[in-house]
């Protein structure tokens, strides 16, 4: 059969039609927001990322409140820690009564079924701003890093997170952390690896929204993130860390690396996640700022296309605004 007995445009003459044609949707329910606690009494807005704030612990239970009412299913809590509690190697981070410890105590206190994810990596405790410790050279050495990290990751779980999400991208962290947590009996608590994590240029609004140094020694991460012009190696990472026990991978970026998505969706059966990164929140923000796009829209789209692209959810910074919206 050919035109003029086909015509593909008849599928889309109307909202009807194009509603049941339609194999992509997206829900509350496929997003995490992830939140910013810093150690004051007052929120304070982050320029970096229009919208969004450095919360206190109060102001992180009501946003916690929210998103449970929206139908979000889970937080992913970053500290901004204070400048006199970060050292070379990241001590606080241990800290059993540290600001993500007790923010995270609070917030399960308050609203217990909010899903809550923390980043394992040492960036936002360091000096050098680094996710590991650090040489003389300013190589981060993996194996001694990965030792904190465990501990870290433990430090976490006894904190009561829902789930250690390791963002280093450390050879072996994610096996180390499973058999951690294993031995002191958290059998529940998820890894949720950060295992296609690329040394990419759109995480420079959270590096200032947390507080992060800029980088000193090695200026940037390459030498642990993976190189953006690398497709194969991003699925050996994938491969390693459901072989160590990752229970989800994470994606990130995300709308500039969808290919690397369906590559991992198509290859492995564990639930994929995207991380819609700051850098592409800024984007649209200031686009719509500029007036050169419809925020909703265009926000919308981003985020059909990472699950057309075959992720299970995508984590935003947009999540309670498209919440609201859907
Ligand atoms: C730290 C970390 C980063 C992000 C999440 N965890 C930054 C980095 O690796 O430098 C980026 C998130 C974003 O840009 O939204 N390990």
């Amino acid at each position: 059969m050919n035109y003029p007995y086909v015509r593909l445009r008849r599928n889309s003459k109307a909202e009807w039609s194009r509603d049941l044609i339609s194999t992509t949707r997206i829900a509350p329910s496929d997003l995490i927001y992830p939140i910013f606690v810093h150690d004051h009494a007052e929120n304070i807005a982050i320029k970096s990322l229009p919208g969004q704030f450095r919360l206190s612990i109060q102001g992180a239970i009501n946003i916690a409140k929210q998103a449970a009412d929206l139908g979000i299913p889970a937080l992913a809590l970053f500290p901004v820690v204070n400048e006199q509690y970060k050292c070379k190697d990241g001590r606080e981070a241990l800290n059993k009564n540290n600001l993500i410890a007790r923010a995270v105590t609070a917030i399960k206190r308050e609203v217990p079924d909010i899903g809550l994810i923390v980043d394992v990596a040492l960036d936002p405790y360091t000096t050098h701003g680094h996710d590991g410790l650090v040489d003389e050279s300013g190589y981060v050495i993996n194996d001694q890093t990965v030792e904190v990290l465990t501990a870290m990751a433990l430090q976490l779980a006894g904190a009561g997170v829902d789930a250690v999400a390791p963002s280093d991208m450390m050879d072996g962290r994610v096996k180390a952390i499973r058999e951690a947590l294993e031995a002191e009996k958290f059998h529940n608590v998820q890894i949720i690896s950060y295992s296609a994590k690329f040394a990419s240029n759109f995480y420079g609004s959270f590096r200032s929204a947390v507080g992060a140094a800029s980088l000193t020694g090695a200026k940037d991460k390459k030498t642990y993130q993976l190189d953006i012009r690398s497709s194969r190696v991003a699925m050996l990472e994938i491969e390693q860390d459901i072989n160590e026990g990752a229970d989800m991978v994470i994606v990130k970026p995300g709308l500039p690396y969808l290919d690397i998505i369906r590559m991992a969706a198509d290859r492995f059966n564990v639930p994929i996640l995207g991380y819609q990164v700051s850098g592409e929140y800024s984007m649209l923000k200031l686009s719509a700022q500029q007036g050169v796009m419809n925020y909703e829209q265009g926000l919308l789209e981003t985020m059909i296309s990472f699950k057309r692209a075959g992720c299970s959810a995508v984590f935003t910074y947009a999540a309670l605004e498209l919440a609201s919206m859907l």
